[in-house]
């Protein structure tokens, strides 16, 4: 299978998921060790600070120099905003790639109607991938799509969703296959994507269709394209605390044998180089704060007891991390191996169901897959940086 985003073909179609406070510069030059050749996005911008020439949001759009496809996700509700921020980013010659997030679950984003609530009105949702387009397609810079299912069971919209995003010239759509009211809860519904695929295919076009939720190990990859039909995979937490995931990804899909899980000793070492780039990129006291998270993904499955996690969630210095890492080598040993299962530990967000929270009215008149309602273009100014999909 292949898989190209604008001029780039991938060596698998693999996409990394973007996550809020993970995918930055240095998780991703981490991954792309193991996996050059594939899409890895980097975290999620909102299109109004972009615009605004906020310096904190300018600063989380950085590529590494030989980064490509330099992938960017935008946030954003108002279709004006949306094309001002893409125009600028492609004008800068900042990005290969764009990516919308439109299944952003948290609370505070979908009750303004933005995130994963725009879907529900496909006249914005139209409004604002159509900006989008506009404004990257002069510059053949790629515009795609991530969203949910839709807001609940009884309000399903990723048919039409993919539908509106195929019309407006988006080049690829994923679909995370849970509805905003399961957050993060239960099992991905897979069956959802191969009925995205279905409808897409129907409809008589080629886009391709992306898959994501509950990958977890390189086999899960192959078993839901397997299952759905899906054109490639997007991966989220899988990947925590084990960024070579991508590197086992492209041997499962091109029928390589994928090596066995890594060793303590091998976990211990990409830990300090995962902490040293972080190092670079945030400075030691900042980085070391925001790797703190990390090392309860690293460490998930392999048997270093609870003092060790301990230490490790309240590391301040890279040397501090270091004799960490040297005392649980020397208790537990290089060679201790992960336990069975350990990889499937559910890492990230785990939680819901959810309450779902939108404009008083956002329903009103609407339907659920089919294509009638008005333009209502809320206003995103204000709403804080956060995360989800
Ligand atoms: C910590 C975290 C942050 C996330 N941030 C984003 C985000 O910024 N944009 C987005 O589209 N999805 C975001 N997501 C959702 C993931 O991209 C992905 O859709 C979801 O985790 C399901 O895929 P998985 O089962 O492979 O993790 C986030 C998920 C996690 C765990």
């Amino acid at each position: 299978m292949t898989y190209s985003i604008g001029q780039h073909e991938l060596a698998a179609p693999v996409v990394l998921a973007p996550m809020a406070g993970v995918t930055n510069a240095p998780f991703r030059a981490l991954c792309r060790r193991y996996a050059p050749g594939l899409v890895y996005v980097n975290e999620m911008v909102m299109a109004t600070p972009v615009v605004q020439g906020n310096p904190k949001t300018h600063r989380m759009i950085t590529f590494g120099d030989d980064e490509h496809p330099r992938s960017q996700q935008l946030y954003g509700s108002d279709p004006a905003i949306m094309g001002d921020a893409v125009r600028q980013l492609c004008d800068d010659g900042r990005v290969d790639h764009i990516d919308i997030n439109f299944g952003c679950p948290a609370a505070k984003v979908t009750r303004r109607g933005g995130g994963a609530a725009v879907p529900a009105r496909p006249e914005l949702l139209r409004a604002i991938v159509r900006a989008a387009v506009a404004a990257a397609s002069p510059y053949g810079i790629p515009v795609t799509t991530k969203f949910r299912m839709g807001l609940f069971d009884d309000w399903l919209t990723f048919k039409r969703t993919g539908e509106v995003c195929a019309d407006e010239g988006v080049a690829s759509i994923a679909m995370h296959a849970r509805t905003v009211e399961q957050h993060y809860s239960g099992e991905a519904r897979w069956e959802a994507i191969g009925e995205l695929k279905e409808h897409m295919s129907s409809l008589g076009g080629s886009i391709p269709v992306l898959g994501n939720g509950d990958i977890w190990e390189a086999s899960d990859a192959v078993a839901m394209i397997e299952q759905t039909g899906c054109d490639g995979v997007v991966v989220g937490r899988g990947c925590l605390g084990r960024p070579w995931l991508f590197g086992d990804l492209v041997d499962a899909l091109n029928g390589r044998e994928v090596p066995p899980s890594r060793l303590l000793g091998e976990v211990a070492a990409v830990m300090a180089d995962h902490a040293a780039l972080l190092a670079q990129h945030l400075g030691e006291d900042h980085a070391m704060r925001d790797f703190r998270k990390h090392t309860g993904w690293y460490m998930s499955g392999y048997p270093v007891g609870s003092e060790i996690r301990r230490r490790f969630s309240m590391t301040k210095s890279l040397a501090e991390l270091d004799d960490i890492l040297a005392t649980m080598l020397d208790k537990v040993g290089a060679d201790a191996t992960i336990v069975e299962g350990g990889e499937r530990i559910k890492r990230g967000h785990t939680n819901g169901p959810i309450r779902v929270a939108i404009p008083e009215g956002w329903l009103d008149g609407q339907t659920r897959q089919s294509l009638d309602s008005d333009v209502t273009v809320p206003d995103d100014d204000h709403v804080m940086a956060l995360s989800g999909g």
